[in-house]
């Protein structure tokens, strides 16, 4: 019996375990790894590509995104630590709740000057990927009540 409710045990763990057990395993692994990879593709993105623009995200969001900053004209970046956690968000120039990847619309047609890949376009995986690899650890959400 006692073997029985182990064995019970076991397949339940087995079947019904941690669902990010693979995920975990990934990120724990020395090897590169396909999000590891999408990381890095996101900072490269991030630092060198203009979009058809005359700018990066790096211009303005510097120290790949984790340092706060101020435009030239005073108006003030925020570091992108913890940024994605917190979309969607309501955007008080909009009026309206946006997602990241609007957001990232936004920078790109204003900010960088430049024409935003189709939604769910290969570079726009990356950078989202890079971008939310900055809120690793942060609570997600602290825009909901
Ligand atoms: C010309 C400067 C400039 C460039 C270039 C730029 N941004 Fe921004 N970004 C800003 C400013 C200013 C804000 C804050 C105002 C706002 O939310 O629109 C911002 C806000 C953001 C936010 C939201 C942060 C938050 O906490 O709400 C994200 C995410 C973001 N940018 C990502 C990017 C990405 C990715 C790129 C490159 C594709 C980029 N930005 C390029 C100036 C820029």
């Amino acid at each position: 019996m006692a073997l029985r409710l182990l064995a019970a045990a076991v397949v339940g763990i087995a079947c019904f375990g941690p669902i990010n057990t693979r995920a975990a395993e990934l990120a724990a692994s020395t090897e590169v790894n396909p999000i590891q990879q999408a990381v890095q593709r996101g900072a490269d993105i991030f630092a060198h590509d203009q979009f058809g623009g005359v700018r990066t995200c790096g211009t303005c969001h510097a120290d790949g995104g984790r340092a706060a900053g101020k435009l030239p004209n005073g108006a003030a970046v925020p570091s992108l630590v913890g940024a994605a956690a917190a979309f969607p968000r309501f955007a008080p120039r909009l009026q309206r709740v946006i997602t990241l990847s609007q957001q990232f619309d936004r920078c790109i047609t204003g900010g960088l000057e430049g024409q935003p890949p189709a939604p769910g376009s290969p570079e726009l995986v990356d950078l989202e990927t890079y971008v939310t690899s900055l809120s690793k650890g942060a609570v997600m959400g602290p825009q909901f009540k």
